[in-house]
């Protein structure tokens, strides 16, 4: 195969693909999961071990994937095939490809349904500007909303339906057009209720609650859930970034560089979600800790419904949200889709996203019913869907991040790993080359085993 394009198509630029990335990278994890995981952690102890995670693991897994993804040009499981022959080294290595392909699939199963609640909501807006009831309870609001599984299946099915319609229509056609006006317009709002909650005087305390770390609420379970949110949030662990990675152009594109864009983008767009959640919060008498899954939900309607506009705000945000979640889902589904469409020709692209797209709905049924029917269900201590999102994000990802680390620090002959980062300093190059094989490695290995012991 020629070493230089993919047969699923390249990205039309470097722009488009750091756009794809971010559009991957940015979504539930970052203004859904990372202000919850913030409230139940404690504050700014968890923020700080996560910022931690992203600096020293997950920047630099990051372009591992994104450079074993540029040299192996098809998906990851064909991927790592091709370069353990190449580098003479073990076939096992291909492992971290099918953890990924599990993981996608365990991961949409919940990212659908909860995307599922957002679309809800945009749609609840609609209803309140076509005349309909205020939510003057938001938590009530939330509860029969969790309470209703044919209400969650049939959002749970339709955010499905169009995650498969643009990864049916392949990566150029479907990708890019989803990326590149609508993320933009929801940085500008996430920005736009940050000044709101400037006006309400309470973001000096959310500031505090945010950044202010208290070590005494810090347990092992604190660095596990932190690593997790790391990786979850920049799509690592699971092969994401190595597959966009294999449909961008070789000529005029640093790896280091784009890294760091998708890295700081991300993580800026999770701070703000925090700046703009937390005084809100705060204002409304709410305590900030142990918010739940439910927080975002319960809390941003008490401001839409008493600001100027908010009716059309709230409209705007979840359908923005939703928006956000759609170009992130769409990157879940497509190395599985890839690994398909290698194995039994182009023309099987719409089945195998349908396929695949179509057994992670009905494992997104098991969340479904654990947040009513079956909510007594307990497994290792949580509901269904906390315990899924638990072994896919908290244990999966780690440990796929793992083996890239060390597969790239160890593996990879080193000539490849200088072609593909060629224009970086010899001082950055080693330095990142000992983050793969020691540092990162050991530290994911440390939280893990600190976790479970
Ligand atoms: N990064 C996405 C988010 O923050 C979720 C995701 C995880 C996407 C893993 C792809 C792979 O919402």
């Amino acid at each position: 195969m020629d070493k230089t394009t993919s047969i699923h198509g390249m990205w039309s630029s470097r722009l488009m693909f750091i756009l794809a990335a971010t559009g991957s990278a940015v979504g539930l994890g970052n203004i859904w999961r990372f202000p919850y995981m913030t409230s139940d952690n404690g504050g700014g102890a968890f923020v700080l071990v996560y910022l931690g995670c992203i600096l020293l693991v997950g920047l630099p897994i990051l372009m591992a994937e994104i450079l074993i993804g540029r040299h192996g040009r098809v998906s990851p499981i064909n991927t790592f095939r091709k370069l353990t022959r190449e580098s003479g080294v073990s076939r096992h290595w291909v492992a971290i490809g099918w953890i990924g392909i599990v993981a996608g699939i365990l991961i949409l199963s919940f990212y659908s349904v909860v995307a599922g609640w957002t679309l809800h909501y945009a749609f609840l807006y609609v209803k309140q500007l076509a005349g309909g009831a205020a939510i003057t309870d938001p938590g009530a609001t939330f509860a029969a909303l969790l309470a209703d599984p044919l209400e969650l299946t049939f959002w749970h099915a339709l955010f499905m339906l169009l995650t498969v319609a643009v990864v049916a229509l392949g990566v150029e056609k479907g990708l890019e057009r989803a990326v590149r006006f609508l993320m933009p317009a929801l940085f500008v709002l996430l920005l736009m209720l940050v000044v709101y909650g400037m006006t309400t005087g309470f973001m000096g305390q959310a500031a505090t609650f945010l950044f202010k770390p208290d070590w005494s609420v810090i347990t092992g379970g604190t660095f596990l859930s932190a690593m997790g949110q790391a990786f979850f949030t920049l799509s690592l662990g699971m092969c994401t970034m190595m597959t966009y990675g294999a449909y961008l152009p070789r000529e005029g594109v640093s790896i280091g560089r784009v890294g760091i864009a998708v890295a700081l983008t991300d993580t800026s767009v999770a701070l703000l979600a925090g700046l703009a959640i937390f005084p809100i919060v705060l204002s409304f008498g709410i305590d900030p800790a142990g918010g739940g899954p439910g927080l975002i939900f319960t809390s941003l309607p008490l401001a839409f419904e008493s600001m100027p506009f908010g009716i059309v705000y709230g409209l705007a945000f979840f359908g923005l949200l939703a928006v956000a979640a759609w170009t992130s889902s769409i990157s879940l589904l497509e190395p599985a889709t890839a690994f398909l469409v290698e194995r039994f020709g182009v023309a099987s692209r719409k089945r195998a996203a349908l396929g695949i797209a179509g057994l992670s709905w009905l494992l997104g049924l098991l969340s479904v019913l654990s947040l009513n029917v079956w909510s007594g269900v307990r497994i290792l201590d949580r509901d269904i869907m906390t315990f899924v999102e638990f072994i896919a994000n908290d244990l999966m990802l780690p440990l796929g991040g793992l083996l890239i680390a060390l597969f790239a620090g160890w593996a990879l002959n080193r000539t490849i790993l200088r072609e593909q980062l060629s224009d970086m300093p010899p001082v950055l190059f080693t330095t990142w080359r000992w983050l793969m094989r020691v540092v990162a490695p050991a530290l994911v290995l440390i939280v893990l085993v600190r976790a479970v012991l």
